[in-house]
Order: C-alpha cells, then sequence, then structure tokens
C-alpha cells in the first residue's frame, strides 16, 4: 500500500516544519499548504536538505475554497494537521476581526472542502490559552476553560466548539503548553519575524546581541520567585505528539473516545501536550546559562497585561491514551534555541 497522504496547513510554520518530518519519519508523505504570512520560502530549501526530496508544497491559503478543493482532487489527503492561524496573544488584541477572520473562518472553510472530499481525520493545534487562569494546576483536559484573555484564545475556544459540534469528524485536539527549541541540526527552528512576543526567541536574540536587554514581565506574581510558571515543551516533542495523534487516527484497534450521548456522534479527543513540569521565568533564565554558559541580560519590569501566573500540564491521559511523552528536558531546550539562533 502507497503512503497516506498527510495535508499539514502552516507546514512551513515552526510546529508545522518540524512535524513534516516527523511524518516522514513515520511512513506519512506530507502535503503543505502555507500562504507564507509567518514563514519563509527557505523553510522549504530547509525540509527539503533534511528529508532528501521536496516535499508537496503549495502557497496558499485555508480560506481558499478553490485552491483547497484542487489540493484535495489532486492529492486525495486521508487526514489534516491543521496549524495555520494567527498566534501572537497581543496582536490579537490589536486586530481582533482579523483573528476570528483568519482563525475560524480558515476553520469553516478547511472543514467545508474536507466533507466535500470525503476527508474525516483532523489533528487540530490547540492551545492551553483555552484553559485560561485555572484554578489549580496542573491543568487536566477536564479542567474547566475559563474566558480567554485573548481573542487569540477565545478563537482557540471557538473553534473547539466548532469542531465538537462537526460530528462527522474524528478530531484529536492537541492543547499545546509552550512550544520552544529547535531542530538539533539547527536547519529549521522558530523564525524571527519582527520584534518576537515569546520569552525564548526575545531572549537568543538579546544573547545574540539584536536585543539591547530581556524584560521580565512581572518580579512581584504569587509563585516561588515571583515571575510567571510556564511547561516549555521541545517542538521536536511536540512534533512527535501530532505523529502519535495520526496514528491514533489509523488504528483501527483502538477505541476511541465517542462523544458521551449520541452514540453515532464523532469523535473529538482532546490531550494536554506538555512535560507535566512547569519553570518560572527566571528558572529558565538559569537554565539558558547553565546550558549554553552565555549570560543574558535581563532586567525586571512590570507585568503585561493578560499573562496568567502559572499554568502547566497534567500529562497522564496523553500519556496513557495516545502513548506520548515528552523525552528533551530544559537543558536540551536551551542548547537547541540557542544552536539555532547561532545559525538563523
Ligand atoms: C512566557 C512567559 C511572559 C516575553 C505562548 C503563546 C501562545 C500559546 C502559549 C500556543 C510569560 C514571560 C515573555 C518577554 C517575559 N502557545 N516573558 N519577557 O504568553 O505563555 O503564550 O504560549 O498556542 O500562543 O503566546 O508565552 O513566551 O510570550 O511568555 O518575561 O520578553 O515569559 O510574561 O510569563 P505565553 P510567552
Amino acid at each position: 500500500m502507497g503512503k497516506r497522504n498527510i495535508l499539514v496547513t502552516g507546514g512551513l510554520g515552526f510546529i508545522g516544519s518540524h512535524t513534516v518530518l516527523c511524518l516522514d519519519a513515520a511512513g506519512y508523505n506530507p502535503i503543505i499548504i502555507d500562504n507564507l504570512h509567518n514563514s519563509r520560502i527557505e523553510v522549504l530549501d530547509a525540509l527539503t536538505s533534511l528529508l532528501g526530496y521536496r516535499p508537496t508544497y503549495v502557497q496558499g491559503d485555508v480560506n481558499d475554497t478553490e485552491l483547497l478543493q484542487g489540493l484535495f482532487d489532486a492529492h486525495r489527503p486521508e487526514a489534516v494537521i491543521h496549524f495555520a492561524a494567527h498566534k501572537a496573544v497581543g496582536e490579537s488584541v490589536e486586530n481582533p476581526l482579523m483573528y476570528y477572520h483568519n482563525n475560524l473562518v480558515g476553520l469553516i472553510t478547511l472543514l467545508d472542502t474536507m466533507k466535500l472530499k470525503g476527508c474525516s481525520k483532523m489533528v487540530f493545534s490547540s492551545s492551553c490559552t483555552v484553559y485560561g487562569e485555572p484554578e489549580s494546576v496542573p491543568v487536566k483536559e477536564s479542567t474547566p476553560t475559563r474566558p480567554a484573555a485573548s481573542p487569540y484564545g477565545a478563537t482557540k475556544q471557538m473553534a473547539e466548539v466548532i469542531l465538537k459540534d462537526n460530528a462527522w469528524c474524528e478530531v484529536q485536539c492537541l492543547r499545546y503548553f509552550n512550544p520552544v527549541g529547535a531542530h538539533p541540526t539547527a536547519k529549521i527552528g522558530e523564525l524571527p519575524l519582527g520584534v518576537p512576543n515569546n520569552l525564548i526567541p526575545y531572549l537568543t536574540q538579546t544573547v545574540a546581541g539584536i536585543r539591547e536587554r530581556l524584560t521580565v514581565y512581572g518580579g512581584d506574581y504569587p509563585t516561588a520567585d515571583g515571575t510567571c510558571i510556564r511547561d516549555y515543551i521541545h517542538v521536536m516533542d511536540l512534533a512527535e505528539a501530532h505523529v502519535a495523534a495520526i496514528d491514533r487516527l489509523f488504528s483501527t484497534s483502538k477505541q476511541l473516545d465517542v462523544l458521551p450521548g449520541d452514540p453515532s456522534a464523532g469523535v473529538f479527543e482532546v490531550f494536554n501536550i506538555g512535560t507535566g513540569v512547569g519553570y518560572s521565568v527566571l528558572e529558565v533564565i538559569q537554565a539558558f546559562e547553565a546550558a549554553t554558559g552565555k549570560k543574558v541580560n535581563y532586567t525586571v519590569g512590570d507585568r503585561r497585561p493578560g499573562d496568567v501566573v502559572a499554568v502547566w500540564a497534567d500529562t497522564d491521559k496523553v500519556n496513557n491514551v495516545l502513548g506520548w511523552s515528552a523525552k528533551r528536558d530544559l537543558t536540551t531546550m536551551m542548547k537547541d534555541a540557542w544552536h539555532w539562533q547561532e545559525n538563523c
């Protein structure tokens, strides 16, 4: 039997590109669509170098119905991994309509095409931001979601509802925590497009002399050292979790969680994709300095609006049901992040 074609929307992005490599390694054939809004065509060259062949790539937008239908006719994907979305929390506050249009209308257009073309399997890129400020940590998949702190988080919450309500679609919904690091070859990583919003790219650009100083947003939070806590996960671990989810969608042996109620309801499974360990901002800085021998020039400044104090994953369900767990530690994340910064 030939390889299964898997459509990877946003496949030239940070997580998408790493997932393309892992799909190939697992015997799947990745088909990439990307509009290059948050990536560069050079990523395709890097993937070609790493794969030993040029993966199928279509430049375009998931909002383009005609392009999508043509792609499905040409490549007949058996499943979709949907990464393509805007994901900057701050930007979503400044331009909510762009986020609702791109993230939700894009998803709906994709679902319309999948249904029309008879493709019913999706791995969806969700986020721990759906938990808002959790009442307790670590968060389980059953932890109630709270009002999102940004339009970005709201689009992820709404997308999950849309997917749950489309019972014809079998969905593996992956709630990411904080993706960091890069491929060990440093040929792909988190592209620095503009001033970084996220901690690690800002930190590595500061050490590289591109930024003058890192500001730690808040030192007076109710945590051990006063700085926020997050569950940082290596992007390679995250990419491997997507392959585990795709495998599960094609496994006939495992009983997928059918939604409660109507037995004909679809499959909608949620997994926290984190390491299960939370680190504060200061602990991350210390880990980076220990891992690389480089000094981070930082100052502790005001809190950033919208930040939650602490969130990290309970990973029991993903460990036991998906059979996946993160393998790379914070030191490896910091080393690979710095290796990428030195080479990008
Ligand atoms: C982490 C910590 C900041 C920058 C991200 C994505 C979101 C979602 C979850 C996928 C916070 C602090 C940051 C800086 C700092 N990912 N910080 N100085 O906000 O947890 O959310 O991961 O869906 O899309 O945005 O990540 O890296 O921005 O912040 O002190 O210059 O680092 O306050 O405590 P965040 P982040």
